[in-house]
């Protein structure tokens, strides 16, 4: 599956609204980890980095931000904003998430646990791992 928005199941209701993630179903992986980014001071951005071969969900659970995505040739910019909808990422894409509104919380699902080794920190690395 490439970089996409996915709409989630949406359950409304007077009593309050309610949206639901299952794995394999609305994301193409098992969920082996969660993790949130909240209380970002005004004007700092988060990740500029890339996985070898971990995959992520994202959802602005709250406030709102940008994902910007890098596939090594083009760079696009995804504005997250509803609880009801995600971003996609898989492995080998550049991400940066910036723009957070006050009090925005980004819910991240990952498809593998914490491995620094992982990561592809440096963008020349980034290229040379496309090839
Ligand atoms: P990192 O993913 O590097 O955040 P960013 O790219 O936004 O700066 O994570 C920051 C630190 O948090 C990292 O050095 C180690 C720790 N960390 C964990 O221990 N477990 C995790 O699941 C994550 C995402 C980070």
């Amino acid at each position: 599956m490439k970089v996409q928005l996915v709409d989630l199941p949406k359950i409304l209701d007077l009593r309050g609204n309610l949206s639901f993630i299952e794995e394999m179903k609305h994301i193409p992986f098992e969920i082996k980890r969660a993790y949130w980014i909240y209380d970002v001071p005004g004007g700092e951005f988060r990740g500029s980095h890339a996985f070898r071969k971990n995959e992520e969900f994202i959802v602005a659970l709250s406030g709102s931000f940008d994902v910007f995505l890098h596939d090594g040739n083009d760079e696009k910019k995804f504005s997250l904003n509803r609880s009801y909808y995600g971003l996609y990422i898989p492995k080998l894409t550049w991400r940066k998430l910036d723009n957070f509104s006050t009090n925005s919380l980004a819910l991240i699902l990952s498809s593998s646990v914490y491995e620094e080794n992982d990561y592809i920190r440096d963008f020349d690395q980034f290229l040379l791992a496309l090839k």
